[in-house]
């Protein structure tokens, strides 16, 4: 079912007023993009191809066999794109570096490629925008997978190395750094599941691969602090799990056990220094060339892991119900969903499924629920170290169309995202200190295993023309942007 010609802002629906409500005045007012969604030119100025171009061209593995090589053509658009992004008033873009242009074949620096991130920076900076740059939204070089990808321990070395020569380039003017996007995706639905590049099915490897990727996380957030970086972070895609039954233990366990393998894998090492013991002992069996997967950890990595951070970023788009006991009501995409699936090899997929609330969807499957946002957010500042948090991403797709007006007329998104916003709201109330929000995203673009096919943009692209058309939610969002006031 798709919200399209509903509402879903029934109040019973989340916990935050429904008044007016008032941002902070320094309330940051962001949009988001990733190099491969939004590039194309794959093969300019020396880049070379990354997991996403090999992926993309296996049949099957994309809808419609679409592929980031033209994407939005973002790398020859990018100027009118930041004149865009400041006429729909962000005061921040986060945007990420593509590994394989800053260092082809992970070898050394090119310049030319670099030279496109110094120009979009002094583009941002000249119309008032605050850079927020992500070093990894998972374009990892072939040439480093051809040695084994995030599974090789090798592969986080590299990242620093790769790290050092943004951080000397940009170092001067990007205020904001943060190391890995959704490190649980390029993981788990790379290693794992096989959804997303690299494509591998091999059970244990995704949670190798998120060791490595953690200690790249840890070597190079030392590394560019060294280097004089002072706001360092990293995001990461967290969910909120609730029992189908709070009174029954199975469900409980396997809330627990999707908590445990979705959230506390990453935010534990990262915030505690030390992995779940529940999270050890459920994977306990679990091995990597034989030996047990923990084997990969070695002494002093959790330190390393561990290493202060100084912004939590946290994407959220959707929580679950979770039921221990077979049950065939899944949500949206259901049982099969691949980011179910990913994680069937260390909970049990038997034991685990995901029953539908009858929440209203978005046109990803992916159930409407901002309660759940604001519930994460209070867990978040009642169990981790209190870190200044912004929500790195948040936002949804929907069928978007031009309309015969030649406007895109989406109240869908403008009602999700108001939403969403009160639930963060909510949260500052109560103490939470959330400091900016990032829409996901500036504009349409390759939506990763599912092409151009779902549209998450505030401004629509045509792929035929590549023309952009901000939709009735770019203008909201850019009110709102100027004002920092949700009306009732
Ligand atoms: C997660 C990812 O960071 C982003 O790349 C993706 O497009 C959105 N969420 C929507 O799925």
């Amino acid at each position: 079912m798709s919200v399209q010609s509903r509402t879903f802002l029934d109040p019973a629906t989340y916990v935050v007023p429904t008044g007016e409500v008032r941002f902070p005045s320094d309330f940051v007012w962001g949009m988001a993009t990733a190099s491969y969604q939004i590039e194309g030119a794959v093969a300019e100025d020396g880049r070379t191809p990354s997991i996403w171009d090999t992926f993309s061209a296996i049949p099957g593995a994309v809808i419609n066999g679409d592929t980031g090589e033209v994407a939005v053509d973002h790398y020859h658009r990018m100027p009118a794109d930041v004149a865009l992004l400041a006429e729909l008033g962000a005061t921040s873009y986060r945007f990420s570096v593509s590994w394989p242009r800053v260092r082809p074949d992970a070898g050394e620096v090119n310049p030319a490629g670099l030279a496109f991130y110094d120009r979009l920076v002094d583009e941002l900076l000249s119309r008032g925008i605050a850079p927020w740059l992500t070093l990894y939204h998972w374009d990892l070089p072939q040439t480093l997978e051809d040695a084994g990808g995030w599974t090789n321990r090798d592969t986080a070395h590299r990242f620093v190395d790769y790290a050092i020569s943004v951080h000397e380039a940009l170092g001067d003017r990007v205020p904001t750094w943060t190391t890995l996007n959704e490190p649980w995706c390029s993981a788990f639905l790379g290693y794992s599941a096989g959804h997303h590049a690299p494509g591998r099915q091999e059970g244990a490897a995704g949670l190798v691969a998120a060791h490595h990727l953690l200690l790249a996380h840890g070597l190079a957030t030392q590394e560019l602090r060294g280097r004089g970086a002072d706001r360092l972070g990293l995001s990461l895609n967290l969910t909120v799990p609730d029992p189908s039954d709070p009174a029954d233990p199975v469900d409980v366990d396997a809330a627990r056990r999707i908590d445990g393998l979705h959230n506390r894998v990453f935010l534990d090492p990262i915030l505690r220094g030390s992995y779940p013991a529940d999270v050890l002992e459920d994977t306990a069996d679990l091995t990597w060339h034989g030996r047990p997967w923990t084997d990969v950890v070695r002494d002093g990595d959790l330190s390393v892991i561990s290493t202060p951070i100084d912004v939590l970023g946290v994407n959220y788009y959707h929580g679950d119900e979770v039921s221990g006991h077979p049950r065939t009501d899944v949500t949206g995409i259901g049982a099969d969903h691949p980011d179910r699936v990913s994680l069937s090899p260390f909970v049990g997929s038997e034991h685990v499924t995901f029953p539908s609330r009858g929440l209203p969807v978005t046109a990803m499957g992916w159930e409407i629920q901002p309660d759940g946002l604001h519930r994460l957010l209070r867990r978040l500042h009642d169990d981790y170290p209190r870190l200044p948090i912004y929500l790195t991403e948040t936002g949804a797709a929907f069928d978007d169309r031009v309309g015969d007006d030649g406007e895109v007329h989406d109240p869908d998104r403008i009602a999700f995202l108001d939403a969403y916003l009160r639930a963060v709201h909510g949260a500052i109330e109560k103490g939470v200190d959330v400091r900016g929000f990032y829409q996901w995203s500036f504009c349409d673009n390759f939506e990763w295993a599912f092409g151009y096919l779902k549209r998450f943009g505030l401004v629509h692209v045509d792929y035929d023309t590549l023309v952009r058309t901000p939709k009735s939610s770019a203008r909201w969002y850019a009110d709102l942007a100027r004002t920092g006031v949700l009306s009732p």
